[in-house]
């Protein structure tokens, strides 16, 4: 049997919101290990569909057997063309859509994939393995000014001219290939506060710029008036503020063209956080197409 580890975030929260009535068209732009796809296929059942992408085959495959029999179509694809993608599906306008973004524990936890600095593996962290330009190529490439840009814009680090500075000195003599070499650097250059690991800061911004995370996220956010049926909805679960704020001012500040489903952001209850740790951070905005 498949071993499936990643546990859906905010599932009830989200599937209230989203509402999804039987014989709806709907969108998982980022169906993972298929968790909330499979949820809102039960709701629009058999006369209803869900378009389901990711942009990591790996994690499709995952997803192909637990959605079986369901009215769901895969597609290996970036959420970022979803008009296109939509059009050459046949498909004019959708009832709702939802984007659980970034990444699934399965893949962090797969040193191969280079997202973890806890286990070493090549220092990769493309979502998508056939695209693009890798965390190697941006840390032994880029200029110590764009480096540190990047840290500073993408990890919120605060000592980002330093570790920049630092990662270029070394990779004169030595290019960074692994994530133990670059984690052992930053945390030689950066020192612990608290109980975070100062890797993580560098990680996360390496791992947005690899996958132009906020780039496909500004792409998708601005195409929506535009796919979304009016009475449609909208859900986006977002994971770190860069992302929050786009999702806020596309859905929350547009009163003309959406209609906020919740005052504030819907957290995690203290007893999925407990049980689902990635919970923990996640903020789920939904709007209702006006
Ligand atoms: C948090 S997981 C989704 C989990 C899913 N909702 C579930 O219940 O199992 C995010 C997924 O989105 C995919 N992803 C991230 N950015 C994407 C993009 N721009 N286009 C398509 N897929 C993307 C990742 O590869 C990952 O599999």
């Amino acid at each position: 049997m498949t071993k499936v580890t990643h546990v859906s975030v905010l599932p009830a929260e989200t599937l209230a919101l989203l509402a999804p009535q039987s014989g709806e068209v709907f969108v998982d732009c980022t169906a993972g290990l298929g968790g909330h796809a499979l949820a809102i296929a039960q709701a629009v059942g058999p006369t209803g569909r869900v378009i389901a992408l990711d942009q990591d085959a790996a994690m499709l495959a995952l997803a192909g057997p637990r959605l079986a029999g369901l009215p769901v179509t895969l597609l290996h694809a970036n959420f970022e063309s979803l008009p296109e993608l939509l059009a050459n599906a046949g498909v004019t306008r959708i009832d709702g859509l939802l984007a659980d973004l970034g990444f699934c524990s399965d893949q962090v936890s797969d040193p191969a994939r280079g997202f973890s600095f806890q286990a070493d593996g090549p220092l990769d962290m493309r979502l998508n393995p056939d695209a693009g330009a890798t965390a190697a190529d941006l840390v032994n490439t880029l200029s110590e000014g764009a480096l540190a840009d990047l840290i500073f814009e993408y990890g919120e680090e605060r000592k980002s001219r330093w570790v920049a500075k630092r990662i270029v000195e070394r990779r004169a003599t030595k290019p960074f290939t692994t994530t133990a070499d670059l984690a052992e650097l930053v945390r030689r250059t950066v020192p612990r506060s608290g109980s975070i690991d100062p890797a993580t800061r560098v990680f996360q911004a390496l791992r947005i710029a690899a996958n132009d995370e906020l780039g496909a996220l500004d792409r998708l956010l601005a195409a929506l008036p535009g796919l979304v049926r009016q009475g449609g909805r909208v859900a986006v679960i977002s994971f770190h503020s860069l992302e929050d704020r786009r999702v806020k001012s596309a859905l929350f500040k547009v009163p003309e063209v959406w209609h906020p489903l919740s005052k504030k952001p819907v957290e995690a209850g203290p007893e999925e956080q407990a049980r689902n740790p990635r919970a923990r951070s996640a903020k789920l905005r939904a709007a209702r197409r006006l």
